[in-house]
Order: structure tokens, then sequence, then C-alpha cells
């Protein structure tokens, strides 16, 4: 029996599951793609020892058999960057659902091909760079109307640089030279990118204003900052994805990437059924136009969830380039480790915690420090930032497991569902005693400027009440209701505003599913403000019973589902019920008397 050759065609030696080897493979490099089979299935090399390279395939294996040929095409995964983004419902590898579909049928059969971008599309193309300017990488070479209203700003990619010769307006397809530099470089609308690298930028820059999410509890105690990562843990039913739609719908982003991991067989289907009906409530216009989904189907390997996520912050990285605020969105990231976890698994690595590799921790850093902002290279200057927020799915609601507490230490701020609060209903389930943000300091300033509130000062006070309420319960709970003084009541029934109204929201209800900054700090101020007359009324002699406390429910409950219009009307009424809390005294005095 003569060995196996070691030059020649390289072909299939092994397959177990989505796994593969192949030789001889010797020129290839680390990570790039391949064509697997007759099929051409889609998989990259992730391990090499001599001249075998181990595959990891991105689609079902089935019927690949020990001989099929194998095709190295020297270049890493990349994803096509350009305009058409926007809108596009994405596989976990880049590939158009909406355009496989239509080429191979409902069921996407493995080794289909479809590019991310229409090649067919043209595009309006205004050119503003001028011929005979020396071009670098990031320069605006021209724009184009993505959207309706939505600029994409062509710029010339990482790693080119030269004289402009041409550069002509005109209407191109993605594929088109739109210019040349002087060395015959073409220029085009759209460019590739290695997914798995990041994308370059002139300066990082630090933090100074939120990501305004809408959600009271997140503004007004645990801000996520523009380009800041959050890491969103909860057991099942918590509420990680109605959040993480709600962000998607109502975040202040310009561009919003949606990697959907699923949890559920049908919750991909109900992403993409979903999305595109959703309108934007601050332009009426559909939130698909400034959104892309990428989701892992059913259909396409554990595996392939690994290199969503990538795939996710590639696009987003090139949007932040045009100068645009993205904000990315993973549910869950848990499904991602555990493609990592199954990957290391059959290369039958060395185990690390429950089974996760070693590395999941670094390479959940290399992830997390995607985010960011930034000064992009080139002419003229642009700022983007790319804000991220992963949904954490611990297994059993165990925060002690490896995904969330690596998330733990390399997030910059915790959003920690209870599940204890997600059974009373209570929603967003936001535990406010663990949840954290490194923000707090960094955002503050622009919130108060925006509110015209001491924002850091009206933080403090609601969590100091949550803190006292917390403590009272405790309390109670053990000695009995009886054992609490009539002030300690009043807090108890204050704090209860906090948690039902002011930090709770509800995300069906058409006005309260998104709360703006200005509508935030007044309902906490008006929390406050209840709170220092409850208490100073008692102060003054009052009893509990004195106080109107059920006129205020009704008054403050009233806030939530009012429009800005009707804001300062029904902050009034609440306000008067507060003045009237500061009246008891006077009234209970004299009834004494
Ligand atoms: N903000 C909210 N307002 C109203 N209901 C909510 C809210 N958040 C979650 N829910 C309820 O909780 C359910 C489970 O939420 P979901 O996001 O699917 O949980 P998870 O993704 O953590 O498993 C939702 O179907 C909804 O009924
Ligand atoms: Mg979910």
């Amino acid at each position: 029996m003569s060995a196996p050759p070691t030059t020649g065609t390289p072909t299939i030696t092994r397959v177990t599951g989505t796994l593969a080897e192949a030789r001889p493979l010797r020129d290839a490099g680390l990570y790039d793609l391949v064509r697997v089979g007759e099929r051409g299935l889609l998989g990259e090399i992730i391990r090499f020892k001599d001249d075998v390279a181990t595959l990891q395939v991105y689609e079902d294996t089935t019927g690949l058999a020990v001989g099929a040929p194998v095709v190295a095409t020297g270049a890493p995964l990349t994803v096509e960057l350009g305009p058409g983004l926007l809108g596009a419902i994405l596989d976990g590898v880049g590939r158009p659902l909406a355009r496989l579909a239509a080429a191979s049928g409902d069921f996407i059969a493995p080794g289909a091909t479809a590019p991310t971008l229409d090649p067919a599309r043209r595009w309006r193309f205004t050119a503003t760079a001028r011929p005979g300017t020396h071009l670098v990488a990031g320069d605006v070479l021209g724009t184009l109307e993505e959207q309706p209203g939505f600029v994409h700003r062509v710029l010339v990619p990482p790693g080119v640089a030269g004289a402009l010769r041409t550069l002509a307006d005109g209407a191109y397809a993605v594929a088109d030279a739109i210019g040349h530099l002087g060395d015959g470089t073409p220029l085009h609308l759209a460019q590739r990118w290695p997914l798995r690298t990041p994308r370059p930028v002139a300066e990082r820059l630090p933090a100074d204003r939120p990501l305004v999410t809408g959600q009271r509890v997140f503004d007004l105690l645990f801000p996520l900052a523009e380009g800041g990562a959050v890491a969103v843990p909860g057991g099942f039913g918590t509420g990680k994805t109605v959040i993480e739609h709600g962000l998607a719908r109502h975040a202040a982003a310009d561009v919003v990437v949606f990697v959907g991991c699923g949890e559920r067989g049908n919750e991909i289907a109900e992403v993409v059924q979903e999305f595109p009906r959703l309108v934007d409530p601050r332009t009426g216009r559909p939130v698909m136009e400034r959104t892309v989904l990428v989701v892992n189907t059913s259909n396409m390997p554990v595996v392939a969830r690994e290199a969503s996520v990538y795939l996710g912050i590639s696009i987003a990285e090139y949007y932040r380039d045009m100068g645009y605020r993205v904000a990315v969105m993973v549910d869950s990231l848990s499904r991602w480790a555990e493609a990592l976890r199954d990957i290391a698994a059959r290369l039958q690595e060395m185990p690390g915690e429950e089974g996760y590799p070693t590395h999941l921790a670094s390479r959940l850093g290399q992830l997390y420090e995607r985010a960011g902002r930034a000064r992009a290279c080139g002419t003229p200057d642009r700022t983007g930032a790319v804000s991220l927020v992963c949904a954490v799915s611990p297994p059993g609601g165990d925060f002690a497991e490896p995904v969330t507490q690596a998330s733990l230490r390399v997030a910059g701020g915790l959003w920690a569902l209870d599940p204890a609060l997600a059974r009373k209903r209570q929603f967003p389930a936001v535990d406010w005693a663990t949840s954290y943000s490194l923000h707090v300091e960094t955002t503050a300033a622009w919130f108060a400027a925006e509110a015209g509130v001491d924002w850091v000062a009206l933080r403090a006070r609601v969590l100091q009440l949550l803190q006292r309420d917390a403590e009272l319960r405790e309390i109670a709970g053990l000695l009995g209701h009886e054992a609490l003084q009539d002030r300690d009541r009043a807090v108890i029934e204050i704090a209860r505003l906090v948690h039902e109204h002011l930090l709770g929201q509800s995300a069906y209800d058409p006005i309260d599913a998104a709360c703006p900054v200005a509508k935030t700090g007044r309902m906490a101020a008006l929390v406050v403000a209840a709170l220092d007359a409850a208490e100073a009324a008692i102060e003054r002699g009052a009893t509990i019973d004195d106080l109107d406390l059920a006129g205020l429910r009704r008054a403050y409950a009233g806030l939530r589902a009012a429009p800005m219009a009707l804001l300062a009307e029904r902050a009034a009424a609440v306000a008067r019920v507060i003045a009237s809390l500061g009246d008891a005294r006077g009234a209970a005095a004299e009834v004494r008397a």
C-alpha cells in the first residue's frame, strides 16, 4: 500500500460531524476559507499538523466522504462591506437569506452561494474626492443614499493608498470601478474584510456620552456609554430578548446590527418576521432601514454561530468608520460560547471550566474590545462608535458560570436580570443591587444637560431609597410589619412607586416602551420630591394615614403612558399631591387640636 500523497489535490481524509481533516494542505493559512466536497461546503482551516489541516465546516456535512476534494481559497472568511447591508437579513457567514431562498428554495441547499451585496443593484454615487489628491485608507471618496435619508460614505479601504487618478459620479453596481489610483488600482463601492480582524481606527476615544436606551432603569441607574459594552445575563424567560429588541428599536443609534443566535427553535423565525414590521417611533420609518439582521438559521450547524458574531461586529465597524453610532445586539452570547466549546471538544483540546476551552476568557475579551468610540482613519474627520449589548443565558440562571464571569471582567456594565422579578411580571426584571455601570460619571454631564437636572445626585437618591427599602423589608420580614414606624412605611410605599412605575416599563405600551431622557429625569425627580415631602410631614407630626399615598400612586402611575405633550400636565397633578403631603401636617394638627 502506498503512502498518501504529500502533494497534489487536497482531499478529505476524515469526517467527524462538522469537523473534517484534509491533506495535503501546506501553504494555506490558519483560518483560511475552504470549499469542501463536490457541493463546495463552506469551511475554515482551524488547525494544522504537518500537511494535515483540520477543517471546521459551516454547513451540514451529511454525505461528505473520505476522498472528497477540498479547495483552499487562500483567504480568510471575509465579509463584503458596502451599500445594501442596511435592511439585509444575513446568515451567520454573510449570505443574504432572501436571495439564497430565491436561488435554492426555502430550504437553503448546502454549498449554496449568494454574494452578501446584490451585484445587480446600482447606486447613485456622488464623488467628493478630487483627482490629483493623495489618498490614504479611510478617506471619503464620495457618498450615496443607501436608504432614504441615510448617507453611505464610500471609503478608501484599509491598506490602500495613492494618488487619485480618476473618480466619477455615476450609477454603479458594487463590483464596478468608480475610479482608479495612479498605479491602476481600481476603487469600488464595496470592500472585503476578514471578519475576525478588528478594523483599524486613527484613535480610540474615551466614552463621553451615553447611548440613550429609552429604558428608565438603564438610562437613570446603569447607563450604557456610546462605545461601551454591557452584558445582560438572565435565566430563561427573564426578558433578555425583549430588552434586546427594545434597544434595537428605541436606542438612539444610527445603525443597529442584531445578531440572533436563537435560544429556542422558533426564536429566529420570530426575529425574521418581526423586525421587518417594526416602525421607528421617532421617524415613522421602518426600523429595518437602519438595521442589519444576522441570524443563525437552523439548517446551519452550531459552529456557524461562532463566525456570526464577528460578522455582525465587522459590519458595525464599517458603519462606525463612516462616522456613525452603531449598536450591536447579540442574543445570546452563550450560544456563541457553546460553539467554541463544541469546536474545542471535537479538537480534543484540554477543557477548562465546565468544558469551555481555556481560551474562552481571552476570546471573549477580544470580542468586547471591538466595542468603542473612535476617530476614523482618513479625512474628513469622523467620529463613530460601536456599542455592544450581549445577552448571556447562564444555564439554570446561575451567574457563577464561565461565560457570565468572563463577561463581567471585560464588559463596562452589567444588567443582571432577576427571575424573581420576572415571576412577579415586574419588567424589565433588572436586579438593581447586582447591576452596575462603569459609565455613570462619564455620561453624567450629558444627561444633566439633556434633562436639566443633576443626574448623578438624582441617581444617588433613587438608589439610596431602594437601599433603605430593602433594609426595611428585611426588618419587616424578621419582626413583622408592625415593627415599622410610619416613616419607614412611607419609605416602602414610595419605593413601590420606584419599582413599579419608575424602573418598571412595559415593552408593549406604545408610549411607555421608550422613555425620553427628560421624562425619566422628571419622573425620578418627582419620586424624590414625594419622599422628601412625606418624610417632612411625618417629621412634623403627621401619621401615615394623613398622607394621601393612594392619590400619589394614582397620579404617579399616570406618568408612564403620558406622551411628552401631556407630561407637564400629569407631572403637575403629581406635584399637587406631593404638595398636599406637605400640608398633611397642618390638616392633621388642626383635626387633633
Ligand atoms: N419590558 C417588558 N414588558 C412586558 N413584558 C415583558 C418585558 N420583558 C419581558 N416580558 C415578558 O417576559 C417574557 C419572556 O421574555 P424574553 O425576553 O423572551 O426572555 P428571555 O429572552 O430572557 O428568555 C416575554 O414574552 C414577555 O411576556
Ligand atoms: Mg431570549
